[in-house]
Formats: C-alpha cells, sequence, structure tokens
C-alpha cells in the first residue's frame, strides 16, 4: 500500500491543526484499519517463550550474555506513517506479552493502554490486560499526563518489564483507560518515556534510568538512536524498518568518527537539555538568544523541530518566497519547493554545526510548487518544556547519543550502513525484546497509594490537546493524524 498524493495530504493539513498549533501534518494519512501491520502479538508462554528467544536474540539483536555481568542490548525500530514516530517492542508481565511503544526521550513515563475502559480495542491497538500477569501489582494511584498533542490518564502498577535484553522486576508504569483519541495508532499500544525521572509524572525512575542507576548492569550508561528517513519516499508504507535502539552501548558500525557530547547544562537533567548555539540556513546565520531562552529537548517522540516564533521567522526570512501560514495553521510556514534548504544546528559549546536535510526540512507538499516546512514557531512558555522541541525532522540526520553519566548528549555521522537504511523498504521488525540478561529489582513511585500524581493542570475531563503544564512532551505529529485516518478514509 503506497502513500496518498499530496492532495489529499493538504486536506489533512486543514482539516486538522488544533489552534493550538500542535496537531502537526503527516506527509500521508493513517493507511486504512484494513492493511494488515505487523504480525500480531504472540501470547508467549513465559519462561519457554524466554528460552527459546534467548538465542535468537543473541545472534539477530546483539544482545550479550552469558559470563559477563555488564550488557548492552539493542531493539530494532519501527517507522510509523513516514516518520511521524518511531516505536520499538518491549515485553511486560508473566507470562511475557509483547507491546510497541513510542520511544521518547522527551517524557519520562511508560505507560501501556488497557484491555478495560478504552475504546482503542476497536482500533485494533492491543492492550494490556493486569488480570492476565501472575507479577502485576496495583499501586492504585491515579496517573496522569498531557503532552503537545494529546493526554492520558489510568492507574499506576508494577510488573516486570524487559526490553533490549534487560529487566526490570518492578517497573512502575501506568496503565491506561482514558486516551486523547489521537495519541495512538495501531498497534503501537503505549509510550516509553526515556528522560530523567526528575518530569516523570507518576514519580517513578524509567526503565533506563533504572538500568544505569544499577552498578555494572550497563556497559556504559547511555541509550543511542539510528532513525530511518522515509519521508521523502513515495512508495514509504505505514510501517517501515525504523532503525536501531542501543542500550547500554552505541553500535559502532551506524556512525563514523567520534562522538561529539555536549553537556546538559547543570542540574538540567529532566529533558534530554541542549543549548543551540548555531542555527543557519543556507549560510545565512540566524541569530538566537544565549542560555535557557534557547534550551532544547532533545526529543526521538516528536516529529518536528519547534522553536520561538522569533528564531523561526528569522530562520525563513532567509528563504525567499516563504510565507507564514495563519489561523489555524499558524506556527508552519510555506515556502517553494524548488528551494533546497539547507538548515545546520549546533549545540553546546560544540564546533560542529550538524546539517538537516532537505528531505526532513520539506515535510510536505500542498502544491506542485508550495512546500511547508518541518520548522515550526511554537510556544512554550508557562509549561515546563524549553523553547526549543528537537524532534525526528533533526534526529533522522545524526547518530544520537543519551547518555546519564556524566549526563550529556552527543551527535555522531551516520554511517553509509546506516543512511542505506533510509528509504529501503521492508517488513517492519517483528516484536521482539530480548531475554532477561541483566535485571535489576525495582523503581519506586513517588508516592504511597491513592496520590494522585500528575504533570496536567488540566481540569479533570479535559484530555484533548494543550501544553503540559509540566511534565511531557512527546508525540506531536503522530496525533493530528491518527484521527485523521477517520475523517479521510
Ligand atoms: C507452557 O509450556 C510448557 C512446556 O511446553 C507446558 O508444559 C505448559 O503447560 C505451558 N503453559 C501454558 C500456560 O500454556
Ligand atoms: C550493529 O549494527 C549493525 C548494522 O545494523 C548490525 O548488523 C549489528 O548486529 C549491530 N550490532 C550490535 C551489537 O548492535
Ligand atoms: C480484571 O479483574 C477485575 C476484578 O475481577 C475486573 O473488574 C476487571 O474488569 C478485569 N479486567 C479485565 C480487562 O478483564
Ligand atoms: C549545508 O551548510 C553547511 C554550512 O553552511 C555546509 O557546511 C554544508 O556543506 C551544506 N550542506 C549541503 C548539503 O549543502
Amino acid at each position: 500500500m503506497h502513500l496518498l498524493p499530496y492532495p489529499l495530504a493538504l486536506s489533512c493539513l486543514l482539516l486538522l491543526l488544533a489552534p493550538e498549533g500542535l496537531a502537526v501534518p503527516q506527509p500521508a494519512p493513517s493507511i486504512p484499519r484494513s492493511i494488515p501491520l505487523l504480525r500480531r502479538r504472540p501470547v508467549h508462554n513465559g519462561t519457554e517463550w524466554l528460552k527459546s528467544q534467548k538465542d535468537l536474540l543473541e545472534i539477530k539483536y546483539g544482545t550479550r550474555t552469558g559470563q559477563q555481568k555488564r550488557a548492552s542490548g539493542f531493539n530494532l525500530l519501527t517507522n510509523q506513517g513516514a516518520d511521524s514516530s518511531f516505536y520499538g517492542s518491549i515485553a511486560v508481565g508473566t507470562p511475557a506479552i509483547s507491546f510497541d511503544v513510542i520511544l521518547d526521550t522527551g517524557s519520562s513515563d511508560l505507560w501501556l493502554a488497557a484491555s478495560d475502559g478504552l475504546s482503542t480495542s476497536t482500533d485494533g491497538i492491543p492492550t494490556f490486560d493486569s488480570n492476565t500477569s501472575s507479577t502485576f501489582t496495583s499501586l492504585n494511584t491515579a496517573f496522569s499526563i498531557s503532552y503537545g498533542s494529546g493526554a492520558a490518564r489510568g492507574t499506576l502498577g508494577q510488573d516486570v518489564v524487559q526490553m533490549a535484553g534487560f529487566e526490570v522486576r518492578s517497573q512502575t508504569f501506568a496503565v491506561v483507560n482514558q486516551i486523547s483519541s489521537n495519541l495512538l495508532t495501531a498497534p503501537v499500544s503505549g509510550l516509553m518515556g526515556l528522560g530523567f525521572s526528575t518530569i516523570a509524572s507518576s514519580g517513578a525512575t524509567p526503565f533506563w534510568e533504572a538500568l544505569a542507576n544499577s552498578d555494572g548492569t550497563l556497559d556504559e550508561p547511555l541509550m543511542a538512536f539510528q532513525l530511518t528517513r522515509f519521508v521523502d519516499d513515495a512508495q514509504a508504507q505505514q510501517l517501515e524498518p525504523g532503525g536501531t535502539f542501543n542500550l547500554g552501548s552505541t553500535n559502532s558500525s551506524l556512525f563514523t568518527g567520534s562522538i561529539d557530547y555536549q553537556s546538559i547544562p547543570s542540574g538540567q537533567e529532566g529533558y534530554w537539555i541542549q543549548e543551540l548555539t548555531g542555527l543557519s540556513v543556507n549560510g545565512n546565520t540566524v541569530s538566537l538568544t544565549s542560555g535557557s531562552a534557547s534550551y532544547a529537548a532533545i526529543d526521538t517522540g516528536t516529529t518536528l523541530v519547534g522553536g520561538p516564533t522569533s528564531a523561526i521567522s528569522a530562520l525563513y526570512a532567509q528563504i525567499p518566497g516563504s510565507q507564514a501560514l495563519t489561523g489555524e495553521n499558524a506556527g508552519y510556514y510555506t515556502y517553494p519547493c524548488s528551494t533546497t534548504v539547507n538548515v545546520t544546528m549546533r549545540f553546546g559549546s560544540s564546533s560542529v554545526a550538524w546539517p538537516v536535510s532537505n528531505a526532513d526540512f520539506a515535510l510536505m507538499k500542498i502544491s506542485s510548487s508550495t512546500c511547508v516546512g518541518g520548522f515550526f514557531a511554537l510556544d512554550t512558555s508557562g509549561t515546563s518544556a524549553p523553547p526549543w522541541i528537537v524532534g525526528d525532522t533533526f534526529l533522522k540526520n545524526v547518530y544520537s547519543v543519551f547518555r546519564a553519566n556524566p549526563a550529556a548528549v552527543g551527535f555522531a555521522t551516520l554511517s553509509s550502513t546506516a543512511t542505506a537504511m533510509n528509504g529501503k523498504n521492508g517488513a517492519a521488525p517483528s516484536p521482539t525484546v530480548g531475554s532477561a540478561a541483566a535485571t535489576v529489582s525495582g523503581t519506586t513511585a513517588g508516592t504511597g497509594s491513592g496520590t494522585t500524581r500528575s504533570s496536567s493542570t488540566n481540569a479533570a475531563g479535559n484530555l484533548r490537546g494543550g501544553f503540559a503544564a509540566a511534565g511531557a512532551w512527546a508525540v506531536v505529529a503522530v496525533s493530528g493524524l491518527v484521527g485523521a485516518s477517520g475523517f479521510l478514509l
């Protein structure tokens, strides 16, 4: 099934952009539900399954087990909706069941759609039924979270969670029974936050951080992403190979040269913050305010790049013929598709200006000659989010490394092995999460039972859109589109 042509995507843009400007368009609407997506998740038979997976994983997924105490592992990603989102697989409970989750460095909570109370099952979204896991414990604590593009609510619990060959025995996560209609697209069942616990709405230690905090578990206290590009591929399917998530080490075949690490500004560990210190368009510099006014969250869970109105306006001022969209689409800009745009971004004290390819900048065509750019104006004031949200439009151009200690984000040049995966159509990887190569015994929720942990100041019942008052930032572009299939198809 191929993507629909661009004129249809235009109606998508016009129909769906919320006044907040956050329901970002994707280049094509979701594919109808009748299309077979991924193989359905098998119901695995506990330890039998784990054992059988182990051999496979050691070969196919690079999990290192055996004598070594320390370890690293990886998870093959799926690219959903022509770069709208990137997800991987986890396994939860006993017996372990696999779920696809958005991997989001812009938030810090893990949640899964619940089997009861949601209409998501009718959308083909696999759901978690805590009754079927013998190791699940409910914490009887309400949970809610707001993202740039929606919100989710439910109850906290703990269970065994596995990913990339690692296991956390008592991982706190939310089983969610209310979700904004546009937050998930099948087969994705939830979201795994990969930020620091300081911005976790649940107060719980995120999966990755529990492993990083557990001495001697990870080879190195870091995670890394290589993300594929399909936005410029007219043949792209709804699900394509998405690249690689590494946990505990980097994979040197995916990048060349050294990793340019830049520290997270002191005390800012929450989001993966970097100061944006350089921005250029076709060789012209866009001036930036220094300090926290140019802080950026490096966010795999956001599709595009959002920045302050003044900087985005100055950026497009360097592209002749560009025009700000208005009304519902305010924040976005059009420009002549005949212009090849070369934006570069520099972070911290780095001397490297990382280019964003024209293929990523040219988000979508709204006529034969008019394009919409992948950088948009965003006002995060009044929220805990920094002024810039640097999502996949940028991250597809680098190998990105998120290092806990010393806290830093690193970028490196993608290898030809990595870039060869761009636009290379193929089956989405099957949901495989790994055997338990290393385990830690648990994470703590921040509160006792009965308390509500919430990052949202939205009034009760308001689960639509809006900025998070605190907490998380994720999945911006996935959203509008999920809802879109209902309108367009
Ligand atoms: C799991 O597999 C084992 C061995 O094949 C079998 O004896 C057991 O009955 C299975 N358990 C379930 C719940 O299917
Ligand atoms: C590293 O990446 C290469 C290329 O995708 C892959 O073949 C290899 O298995 C990966 N190894 C590890 C340890 O991640
Ligand atoms: C789980 O069990 C509880 C108590 O029996 C029940 O209220 C709930 O509906 C069950 N959940 C599902 C998904 O069946
Ligand atoms: C983009 O601009 C940078 C800085 O001006 C330059 O080094 C780089 O070669 C340019 N890339 C392309 C593809 O033109």
